[in-house]
């Protein structure tokens, strides 16, 4: 097998979706807190008050990573639980919580990977200069950066700055499904924008300091496959290529942004011109990264769509296959369903190979070694009635994309390790508890809120001992 005995074998979390206590030793209060108690923004209003109560049950937690063998635990760090408004006093019992659980996985021999930013923007700073529309974020974004390093770096080795600054930007501020609700592209060109300095800025502090681990950023990337070899639906994924992953990936990974991504935004009359010294430092950042992180869900099919055509449309939430409607920018792109792949119950391609592809094409472009950050099967798993949780389909899932991943490597890609998303189950932003990414079942219905471990979770176990799949 290809993966060497450093490769870590991890699962993820993010704060929000796990640590309820949203109120408890002096967190303070942050945009989705505020967010998931507007009536309608999600799920069947569900919220993260409580989630999977990890806040309280860590050292659950921990025993379980630990009896499955986990190499590393990627969680993010609740910007409010370290600096309740966002800047000025620390609470020192927010550093204590991450203490106490960075000792409990280190203790349990887990390499902790830690995020820094996982979309709980402080409300206090959403208050006063509109969050991540203002570039006053970059400066209050370092200071947060360097408290935990302060704290948390002779024990963190793995630091991920910001998770999927383009999923949180794009459903922020063009598509009004998540904080703060607004439907601007100016806004979200300029808010991207703002996290790649802040982004860029905590590379450079983060080495400043002298640290000897390795810091990057996760983006979530969706390669793509033209529908076809016509000429329309090739310029098709020149287009979605260009404003999106490449966008996406050169702001943080090369310290520029694709000349077809500027044209067109210029064309629509969206003023977006980074200022040279804004490149400069987005290069310096760039130069200093140590790697990729990569959330890998699904590929892309992209076809031509005329200026008439069809506009941005959210996300299926409803976990009904095949109610996800078209979507794509106009004169620019539209998604169309790839008839060679299988679908998951929210209408997500499942391709594997699709990963490796994506992978090879990272290699080419920026060289860098890369972390699957996120990857998982979303699905409705049900508890039979002796008590089992039997995912034989996300057995299958993870199965087949640690082969691509294997592919992958013997294609030249240097890879550092894996996480699935999610090691228990957790809140959704959009899809409530339903949607289960877990290998521990939670059973949120009861108030112990039971962890039962899945089928999956004894699988991943051998994965971890064997270094690999097998067949
Ligand atoms: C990623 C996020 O976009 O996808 C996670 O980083 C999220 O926080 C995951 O939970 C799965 O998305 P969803 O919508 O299926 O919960």
């Amino acid at each position: 097998m290809s993966f060497n005995e450093a490769f870590l074998w991890g699962s993820a979390s993010a704060a929000y979706q796990i640590e309820g206590a949203v109120k408890e030793e002096g967190k303070g209060v942050s945009i989705w807190d505020e967010w998931a108690h507007i009536e309608g923004k999600t799920y069947q209003g569900t919220n993260g008050d409580i989630a999977t109560d990890h806040f309280h049950r860590y050292l659950e937690d921990v025993a379980l990573m630990k009896e499955m063998g986990l190499k590393a635990y990627r969680f993010s760090i609740s910007w409010t639980r370290i600096l309740p408004n966002g800047k000025g006093e620390v609470n020192l019992k927010g550093i204590d919580f991450y203490n106490r659980l960075i000792d409990a996985l280190v203790e349990a021999g887990i390499e902790p990977v830690v995020t820094l930013y996982h979309w709980d923007l402080p409300k206090a700073l959403q208050d006063e200069y509109g969050g991540w529309l203002s570039p006053r974020i970059v400066d209050d974004f370092r200071a947060y950066a360097s408290v935990c390093f302060d704290a948390f770096a002779d024990r963190v080795k793995y630091w991920i700055v910001i998770n999927e600054p383009n999923i949180f930007t794009q459903l922020g501020y063009q598509m009004a499904l998540h904080p703060p609700g607004m439907k601007d592209d100016a806004a979200f060109v300029k808010a991207y924008h703002h996290t790649a300095l802040a982004h860029a800025e905590t590379v450079i502090t983060y080495k400043a300091k002298g640290y000897k681990g390795y810091i990057g950023s996760s983006i979530a990337f969706q390669p793509s496959y033209a529908a076809s070899g016509s000429q329309e639906d090739l310029e098709a994924k020149a287009n979605y290529d260009a404003i999106g992953p490449w966008w996406y990936m050169d702001a943080y990974y090369k310290g520029t942004y694709p000349d077809r991504g500027l044209r067109y935004y210029q064309e629509r009359g969206i003023e977006f011109c980074p200022s040279e010294k804004d490149l400069a430092l987005l290069q310096q950042g760039a130069k200093l990264a140590d790697f990729m992180g990569i959330n890998y869900y699904q590929t892309a099919m992209v076809a031509s769509n005329g200026l008439d055509g069809v506009g941005l449309a959210g996300m299926n939430t409803t976990g009904k296959k095949g109610s996800q409607k078209e979507s794509g920018i106009p004169g620019m792109y539209k998604f169309v369903k790839n008839p060679s792949v299988e679908y998951t119950d929210w209408d997500w391609a499942i391709d594997p190979d699709g990963l490796r592809m994506g992978l090879v094409a990272l290699k080419e472009r920026y060289d860098l070694p890369v972390m699957i950050s996120e990857n998982g099967l979303g699905a409705y798993d049900l508890v039979t009635e002796d008590g089992y949780v039997l995912d034989d389909y996300r057995i299958m899932f993870i199965k087949e994309h640690i082969k691509a991943i294997e592919n992958a490597i013997n294609q030249g890609v240097d890879m550092l390790g894996y996480m699935t998303w999610s090691f228990t189950d957790l809140l959704s932003w959009l899809n409530g508890f339903k949607k289960r990414y877990g290998f521990v079942y939670i059973d949120f219905e009861d108030e112990k809120l039971t962890r039962i471990k899945k089928q999956s979770f004894y699988w991943y176990k051998k994965v971890i001992e064997q270094n690999g799949v097998e067949g």
